[in-house]
């Protein structure tokens, strides 16, 4: 598939996504804050700086550092509207003012070079067709010294999480193996992988490190319908299933979560999420 097919196929996925990821946006914030966490507090920020979040999503990594930075500003962006309105009414909802909101592309990053203190990325860095291209563009807007945090997701095994759903699909016949070479949730794991990127991207004094993220979920019914909610691959796939096929589909992803559960039914799953931070 052509780059360009490629973007566009994404971002059509990703403003579907929008609306399961509003009904989980609360959720999300909570159990991902160890992330948010790291990434704000390596970014050494200071009252009045001016500070970038990509592929932000709704937007609460950006609306954490906005605190430390008032009288500064915080650009929250996303290639996605839909996300974008999402980030928007996050922001009104948690009284954050001293935010502006805008459409950006994480591989041509439209902002004058040297324009920002600093930069975040958690979670979308490993999605775009050139990781290459869009280090090196949150490097250009970043001025001399300014500080980048990035999170993406360590490598599937560490990751059951995320890969149990679609394993499920796969082993069913309903979808395809994932395509490695193509952009994915774990196209930047390693640790050593992220690294090069960023010192290739020339970014100086890189430090990485990894943070346990587990999900809990009540049953693996709310498994199944949080999936559909925050993965648009799963979800179109699962809208085409009749009854019959959706509880094999169930039935299996139980037979897969069997060593996570707990004895009253509830789900307690692995993951692991790689973060750097680094100067420009
Ligand atoms: C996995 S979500 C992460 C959202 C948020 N940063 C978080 O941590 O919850 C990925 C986000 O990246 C955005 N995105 C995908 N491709 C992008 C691109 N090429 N440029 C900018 N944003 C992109 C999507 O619209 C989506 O909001």
């Amino acid at each position: 598939m052509e780059a360009e097919e490629l973007r566009a196929e994404q971002l059509e996925r990703w403003a579907r996504a929008a609306a399961g990821w509003a009904r989980r946006a609360e959720r999300l914030r909570e159990t991902s804050l160890p992330v948010s966490r790291w990434m704000v507090q390596r970014l050494e920020l200071e009252p009045g700086q001016r500070v970038l979040e990509l592929a932000a999503g709704p937007g609460d990594t950006g609306f954490l550092a906005a605190r430390s930075i008032v009288p500064g500003t915080l650009i929250s962006s996303d290639a996605s509207e839909a996300m974008l309105e999402l980030a928007r009414s996050r922001a009104r909802e948690q009284g954050v003012e001293n935010v502006e909101f805008a459409a950006l592309q994480l591989e041509w990053i439209d902002l004058p070079a040297a324009s920002v203190d600093a930069v975040l990325c958690r979670w979308g860095l490993m999605l775009v067709v050139d990781p290459g291209a869009a280090a090196s563009e949150m490097r250009r807007v970043l001025r001399p010294n300014g500080r980048l945090a990035v999170a993406v997701w360590d490598v599937a095994e560490r990751n059951p999480w995320a890969t149990i759903p679609g394993r499920a699909l796969v082993e069913l016949g309903h979808a395809d193996p994932p395509d490695p070479s193509r952009p994915g949730m774990f196209a930047l794991a390693p640790e050593q992988r992220l690294r090069e990127l960023l010192e290739r991207a020339g970014f100086l004094d890189v430090a990485l490190d990894g943070i346990e993220l587990d999900r809990a979920y009540r049953t693996a019914e709310d498994y199944v319908a949080e999936t559909v909610d925050l993965s648009a691959v799963f979800a179109e796939v699962w809208e085409r299933l009749d009854e019959r096929a959706r509880a094999e589909v169930r039935e299996r992803i139980d037979a897969l979560t069997a060593p996570y559960a707990n004895a009253g039914g509830s789900l307690r799953l692995p993951g692991r999420s790689l973060v750097a931070a680094a100067s420009a």
